[in-house]
């Protein structure tokens, strides 16, 4: 149970002041009836509430696989860049997201949102081993025995440009310069990294899978 200000507080419709004074005039409804009392309670799950004529979108808990285009940083404000969160549309604009895991500026593909700290953790602790693939495009045509390389221990440096021995779990040759590899860590440029240390750029990176979660529309 949550007080009616609180909830309107959570899900931006202003300030502790402001929300109190929209009930106080008649702007909120709760299951059809206006509602004057702020510190009414209530379950936003199963309490439809409606503020100057909007229907709250209220779960406990929102997961969102959101495809990241290439120019938008993963996070939530940047004064320079478009960042992620910029693409959220009705209804989830008044919610707060984290995201779990981050994509690299000239990166594209999944990205998985959500409103639940625990959820971030899940994904993101490196204990937790989650698998990711991404489809590597390269400068150069790939050789698949340079390719099979990565399933081996190989060195390259991580965030702190300290050496890291790393492996692939899978890698598959798409085409002439296209890659599919799997991944169970997330060091800082992982991928770019890999394929640099066996002779390729990587001239597009596109996230296709985090552990069960997809990216919309691949099946
Ligand atoms: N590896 C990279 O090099 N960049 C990313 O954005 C993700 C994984």
């Amino acid at each position: 149970m949550i007080r009616l200000d609180r909830l309107l507080v959570n899900m931006k419709f202003g300030s502790r002041k402001e929300v109190q004074d929209l009930i106080k005039n008649g702007e909120v409804y709760v299951n059809g009836k206006i509602e004057t009392k702020k510190d009414r309670k209530l379950n936003p799950t199963n309490d439809k509430v409606v503020v100057l004529g909007e229907e709250l979108y209220y779960k406990d808990e929102i997961i969102l696989a959101v495809n990241k285009p290439i120019g938008y940083l993963s996070a939530n404000i940047d004064p320079m860049h478009p960042v992620i969160i910029d693409l959220l549309k009705e209804p989830y604009h008044r919610h707060d997201f984290k995201i779990a895991g981050r994509l690299d500026l000239d990166s594209q593909g999944l990205l998985i949102l959500t409103t639940s700290g625990h959820t971030v953790h899940e994904i993101t602790n490196p204990n937790k081993k989650i698998v990711k693939t991404y489809e590597v495009t390269t400068d150069e045509i790939i050789d698949i025995k340079m390719l099979n390389r990565l399933l081996e221990p190989i060195k390259i440096l991580d965030g702190n440009n300290d050496s890291y021995i790393t492996k692939a779990l899978e890698v598959k040759l798409l085409s002439d310069k296209m890659a599919l590899i799997s991944l169970d860590e997330g060091k800082f440029h992982q991928v770019k990294r890999m394929f640099r240390a066996i002779g390729y750029e990587v001239i597009n990176l596109k996230r296709i899978k985090i552990g069960k979660y997809l990216m919309p529309n691949i099946k």
